[in-house]
């Protein structure tokens, strides 16, 4: 059986084709980074329109690469939030038109369960942690087991890739600026300055990351970036992930984790990857492949599959929600 996703919550047009047995068979992936650039991060309005152009084509680009017709898709899947409202609803119509026009079932997919899912299938160990880290979202979860969640905590402010992307800014790199900031690392000092992760005074396990960019933006404006961008940028780095860490261990401590899950585009970052070996040597740690980290459809098709197994097919007068709740996927 074949699944066609499509995944269109925030900049990226992604269509991709998965077989039952997990294959991914193409995972295409249509950036609109030159449109957002010039703002600073995603303008919402623009992103719903390139979405409108770049969906057809990205799905004959899915298919032609997989080399399955359309008519030899079992089963279509599309985001339905949470995301941009009028970016979702490319994908998600268009998933639902093919579908109906195909006489297949159709299903609607939370983005933020997608993000855990290809490293939950590898780490298949329950209890375990999922941490998702990326543009739009910071979230621990604790899984129970596959489509059974509890929510732990979340950012008060920004995600920890927006506060990637705005200190890339701040240090005249474009959006988005996540993958420069480790780069500009390497080279500097990350106890340069005692930056630090923020508090949450009523859960110590949320996040807050607002303060810790205004820290590196006053640091900025004392220094000669020429000289303090890769120090700004090691510090910062430093800073986010030992607060991220810090709440996982925290979590460690609450609940009987036996494995680490993660999700986003954050999570390739190599640097956060060795610091969590280092800091959790006794814990299972499983991160997604570099092509499934950021937003993608195949991450979308991968668990399509699991829940169409569970005989769950979304209705077609299914909507799409910016806001949907992580823990009402089922
Ligand atoms: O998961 P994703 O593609 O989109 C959302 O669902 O938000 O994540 C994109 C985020 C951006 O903020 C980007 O700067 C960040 O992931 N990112 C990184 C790295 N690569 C991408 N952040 C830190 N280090 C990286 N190597
Ligand atoms: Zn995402």
């Amino acid at each position: 059986m074949y699944c066609l996703a499509i995944e269109t919550s925030c900049d990226d047009t992604c269509a991709s084709v998965v077989s039952e047995k997990g294959e991914v068979l193409s995972n295409v992936i249509s950036s609109q980074n030159e449109t957002h650039a010039k703002f600073g991060g995603v303008f919402p309005e623009l992103a719903a329109r390139e979405h409108v152009q770049n969906c057809v084509p990205v799905i004959h680009e899915a298919l032609n690469k997989a080399n399955v017709p359309l008519e030899k898709i079992d089963l279509f899947a599309a985001t339905m939030g949470p995301g941009l409202i009028n970016s979702l609803l490319t994908g998600l119509g268009s998933a639902k038109a093919l579908a109906y026009s195909q006489k297949k079932p159709f299903l609607g997919i939370n983005h933020i369960e997608a993000h855990l899912y290809p490293a939950l299938l590898e780490s298949k160990i329950f209890p375990s942690l999922g941490v998702i880290l990326s543009g739009g979202h910071t979230i621990l979860v604790l899984i129970e087991d596959f489509g059974k969640y509890r929510h732990i905590s979340s950012t008060i402010d920004d995600a920890i890739g927006e506060a990637f992307d705005k200190v890339a800014c701040l240090l005249g790199y474009p959006y988005p600026g996540g993958a420069k900031i480790e780069a500009l690392a390497k080279k500097g000092d990350p106890q340069a300055y005692p930056f630090k992760g923020g508090k949450v005074k009523s859960n110590p396990l949320a996040f807050s990351f607002s303060g810790l960019k205004t820290a590196v933006l006053y640091q900025k404006q004392k220094t000669d970036l020429k000289q303090s961008a890769p120090d700004l940028a090691a510090s910062f780095q430093r800073a986010a992930f030992e607060d991220v860490c810090e709440k996982i261990s925290l979590s460690l401590k609450n609940h009987p984790i036996k494995s680490l899950v993660f999700g986003g585009g954050v999570v390739q970052n190599q640097t956060f990857q060795k610091m969590c070996s280092r800091k959790f040597p006794k814990t299972p740690l499983h991160f997604p492949p570099s092509k499934l980290s950021s937003d993608n459809a195949a991450m979308i098709g991968l668990l399509a599959f699991s829940k169409w197994k569970k005989k769950k097919a979304s209705p077609f007068d299914l909507t799409a929600s910016s806001r949907l709740p992580f823990f009402l996927c089922e």
